[in-house]
């Protein structure tokens, strides 16, 4: 092994970064920056123009004195002939290059880095940059997008013309293969760097990064994953290049080496299968947390393996309702749609208008970019505010076998409360008339914002029986049902999918779908499990209304049991 000296350097130099971070998933300060880089640039450009000022005054005065002492030196004795002459040469030795000095050292960036140094107390830092990476790198693995797809920014749904369309350059994408590195995600690592190699090849031009470099780590990271043969091929295409490399020449030979010593293995377990690999062996693929559910819900975000056969589609169907003649649907009824049968989940159409959703956005946005702690149980940060879930966020990492924090919910939350505006109290008036339920011992109002990589990992709405008792000092008894209204469309990504019974539901603006959680004797309902879905592209909005058990005693209306 000691024939191979890699950047270990480089581990070295980002090892720290442990911190999580939502920024890049949070729409409110990811605004805020936009708009402080906006006053930068009117800054940086007042700057410039007064360089440019100053210039064009020292400019001006070369200028006039080169004629001047052309024509001065041509004659001497006759220009200093004349008094005005002498007396201005005079004047201007001693009192106008002093000044044309003090212009030439005036300092005209003082504004702008008074203001650059003010603002850059909100930039993100680099634990920052390395998220936005991650979770640059999430949404690729969810969605199983190609990194030329990322690169060219030609990502589904994005349809917004070339203004909202933005190219990864050969540094961008060589920085997000060296933050997979600094992880020790060789998988990553290798679909960056050779994007970063494909686009140099294709001609872009990089200032900070060359090919050799490139090579270097893309060689190592194969190696890692067991690719012996694809490895000493990144080597010799390094040594071609800088054939005196002095690390790429020590690993050609034990590329060969290890090599050659396979060949003979394999010679001698003729029909055993060796498949290449080094004596690393393959760590190939997508590392860690890849547990079957993350692999079911990350199927389902995709829309694929929903499991909806033709037969169980045409049972469900799309109705007006009137919630049994209730005297404010009868007048205008509301559609309901049936999105599944077992457990049952329905949508409701048109359900908010666009002024109303608009007004609860309003009301939650200044608390949404409040600040965040971090929650005492989960380690995850959180709006300071009741927080009601109490559900442990810890998985085992399969590489190190030690518990970590998960970031299972990444996204801002808000609670509107039905005295705070007549709006909140008209949805959660609607949200009893439609569904029969009693909502006064209901939570408050929960709205929550997904930016972009935004997302909530499967869970149960409901508190089990192995939990400490979550909703205890509410007094109001278990979530017997859910209601999540849907307060934007979502351009791509962003899907509600229940993973143990393989549903998906996607956003649609003011339509609001309702499921219980607890089947009528009280008992939790498994099949309930269910993701909010990253969002790939644009931004998702829901607020959520968790109905419970106090109340409803005689309310649990027939028509909402099971389809049979
Ligand atoms: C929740 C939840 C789903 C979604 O907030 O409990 O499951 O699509 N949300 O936002
Ligand atoms: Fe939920």
């Amino acid at each position: 092994m000691a024939a191979v000296c890699w950047l270990l350097i480089h581990c070295l130099l980002f090892a720290s970064s442990s911190a999580h971070n939502d920024f890049f998933t949070s729409i409110g300060q990811m605004t805020d920056l936009l708009f402080t880089e906006k006053d930068l640039v009117t800054s940086l450009k007042d700057y410039i123009r007064a360089e440019e000022n100053k210039l064009e005054q020292i400019k001006k005065w070369a200028d006039k004195l080169d004629v001047l002492s052309a024509a001065a030196t041509q004659d001497p004795e006759g220009f200093l002939g004349h008094p005005v002459n002498a007396f201005k040469l005079m004047k201007r030795l001693n009192t106008e290059w002093a000044e044309l000095e003090s212009l030439v050292l005036t300092d005209m960036s003082d504004v702008f880095i008074s203001n650059l140094t003010i603002q850059r107390q909100h930039f993100p830092n680099d634990d920052d940059q390395t998220g936005a990476a991650k979770a640059l790198m999430r949404l690729q693995d969810t969605y199983q997008l190609d990194t030329n797809i990322i690169s060219t920014g030609e990502l589904p749904g994005s349809s917004l013309g070339a203004s909202h369309q933005s190219a990864l350059t050969v540094d961008d994408c060589y920085d997000l293969g060296k933050v997979a590195y600094s992880e020790a995600d060789y998988y990553h690592t290798e679909l960056w760097m050779v994007q970063a190699l494909k686009q140099l090849d294709e001609g872009e031009t990089s200032s900070t990064v060359d090919a050799i470099t490139i090579l270097d780590y893309l060689s190592y990271s194969v190696y890692q994953q067991g690719e012996l043969e694809r490895a000493l091929e990144f080597t010799r295409r390094l040594l071609e290049l800088d054939p005196t490399h002095q690390r790429a020449n020590g690993n050609l030979k034990y590329f060969e080496y290890q090599l050659a010593k396979q060949k003979k293995v394999e010679g001698r377990e003729e029909g055993e299968e060796a498949e290449g690999r080094g004596q690393k062996g393959g760590t190939r693929g997508r590392p860690d947390d890849y547990l079957p559910e993350r692999k079911k819900y990350e199927e389902l975000c995709r829309g694929e393996g929903i499991r909806m056969t033709p037969r169980r589609q045409s049972r469900l169907f799309c109705r007006y309702y009137d919630n049994n003649r209730h005297p404010r649907y009868v007048i205008g009824p509301v559609k309901e749609e049936d999105e599944w049968d077992r457990p049952r989940i329905v949508r409701y159409h048109d359900i908010v208008s666009d002024k109303e959703m608009e007004k609860v956005k309003e009301l939650a946005k200044p608390r949404l970019q409040r600040a965040t702690i971090s929650n005492p149980i989960t380690g995850v940060l959180e709006t300071a505010h009741y927080r009601i879930s109490k559900r442990r966020a810890t998985v085992h990492d399969p590489q190190t076998g030690k518990l970590t924090t998960a970031h299972y919910r990444v996204s801002k939350s808000a609670w509107l409360g039905a005295y705070e505006h007549p709006v909140v109290d008209k949805i959660n008036q609607r949200i009893e008339d439609i569904t029969g339920l009693d909502v006064t011992t209901a939570e408050d109002l929960q709205v929550a914002n997904y930016g972009v990589g935004g997302q909530y990992e499967p869970h149960f709405d409901f508190g089990r029986k192995d939990e400490p008792d979550a909703f205890e000092e509410l007094g109001t008894g278990n979530r017997i049902a859910t209601w999540l209204l849907y307060m934007s469309d979502v351009q791509a990504g962003g899907a509600t999918v229940f993973t143990d019974v393989r549903a998906a539901v996607w956003p649609k603006k003011g339509t609001a779908v309702f499921w219980y959680n607890l089947y009528p004797s009280g008992e939790g309902d498994y099949r309930t499990r269910h993701a909010a879905c990253p969002v790939l592209v644009g931004n998702k909005w829901v607020s959520n209304k968790w109905i419970h058990e106090r109340g409803q005693e005689f309310r649990r209306r027939c028509g909402l049991q099971e389809m049979d």
